[in-house]
């Protein structure tokens, strides 16, 4: 085993919540035959070594590293080619940072960062990394709607939709106490709370959906559910650069859970729609032509299965040196996650000034 999996790519995951645990563990042995995890790091020897136990059926040579002296062996383990960054939002950035300048490639969950600010400085320090090594590291943002392929799909039927008339993004999602994330205590003492958190996601599928930057944005958010941090709901009007305006509703609990996307044309309309088809929960995504034709197509999720095999291909494309002017994936660059996290900053900065028009930061 040792003999055939020398040639793999070797991986560390930095963090040992409950993602770590439930989405990225169950991940990486689907493709343990693309990558090697040799070690699981957390703050704690406890939440390490449980994590570790999760995942020693697929990597039996896993090693367990906690506190300080942990990450330091990992920064200096040179058989580690790139770490998973899954740790509380006030943390992921200078961890990140951390590993990039140890010369690890990295993909770092969302949100990117906890405001434009951060992201701003985040990415002057990559950029001015030294980069003599033949590639500099790879930094990925894993927000994973970017690669589902209901939003790939998506993107390309609005193309056959006539000039956009109007956008409505509707979020009515269900995050209450029976939600492991509930109680999670980073996201309370996160700046925009949970619509900031999940926000971003739901950013991302309409930048994909419509292919189109939003310039500008005007929104009332409001603190109604005292049971979640504030705020918890948020009405946004939003106009493109393309000049089409949308409405951007986002209530983070509610009873009747509902998630879509809508683009209506001058020659027909795409829908993207969260739903359960034959027990997998995934994406159903409606195309209504110009003669009123409709069809439907149900796409299970897949995105963080495929955007962790990108990043895989990536590191060890990266590494071995073969492909002369290397490119990663341009989905999951930092960047995009940072003009995420800048849509929702730019839709609670007009809340604040009671619906003043803000300009969107451009990245
Ligand atoms: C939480 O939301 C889910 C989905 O709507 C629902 O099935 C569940 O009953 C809700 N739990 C509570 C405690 O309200
Ligand atoms: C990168 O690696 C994958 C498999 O590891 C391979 O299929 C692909 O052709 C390589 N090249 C590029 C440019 O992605």
């Amino acid at each position: 085993m040792a003999d055939s999996n020398s040639a793999l790519p070797q991986i560390a995951v930095i963090g040992a919540g409950i993602f770590a645990r439930t989405q990225y563990i169950p991940r990486l042995r689907e493709i343990a035959d693309l990558v090697v995890l040799k070690a699981i790091w957390s703050r704690s020897a406890a939440s390490t070594k449980a994590a570790c136990e999760l995942a020693r059926d697929f990597a039996p040579e896993i090693e367990c590293k906690w506190g300080d002296s942990g990450l330091d062996d990992i920064i200096n383990d040179h058989s580690i080619l790139g770490v998973v960054v899954v740790l509380a939002g006030q943390v992921q950035v200078d961890i990140s940072l951390k590993m990039l300048k140890a010369g690890k490639h990295v993909i770092q969950e969302k949100p990117a960062a906890g405001s434009v600010a951060e992201a701003e400085t985040a990415l002057s320090s990559y950029n001015s990394l030294n980069s003599s090594s033949p590639t500099k590291p790879i930094w990925a943002l894993a927000e994973n709607y970017r690669f589902e392929p209901a939003f790939i799909e998506s993107g390309k039927m609005v193309k056959d939709i006539g000039d956009m008339m109007n956008i409505q993004v509707i979020v009515e999602g269900s995050m209450n106490s029976s939600n492991p994330y509930f109680s999670s205590s980073w996201r309370r003492n996160f700046f925009g709370g949970f619509v900031l958190d999940m926000g971003v996601h739901f950013v991302a599928g309409l930048r994909m959906l419509v292919g189109c930057e939003i310039a500008s944005v005007s929104s009332i958010a409001r603190h109604v559910d005292s049971a979640l941090p504030p705020p918890d709901n948020l009405c946004s009007l939003f106009q493109l650069e393309n000049g089409c305006a949308g409405v951007f509703l986002f209530a983070v609990n509610s009873r009747s859970p509902k998630i879509l996307w809508r683009v209506d044309g001058t020659k027909g309309a795409v829908q993207v729609e969260r739903s359960v088809d034959q027990g997998k929960h995934g994406y159903m995504v409606s195309f209504c032509s110009e003669k009123g034709e409709c069809t439907k197509t149900f796409h299970p999720f897949c995105g963080v299965n495929e955007e962790l095999k990108a990043f895989v291909c990536d590191i060890s494309n990266a590494s071995t040196g073969a492909i002369a002017d290397y490119k990663p994936e341009p989905r999951y660059l930092y960047i995009e996650g940072a003009r995420d996290v800048a849509v929702l900053e730019a839709m609670l900065e007009s809340s604040s000034k009671q619906g003043c028009t803000v300009l969107v930061k451009n990245f």
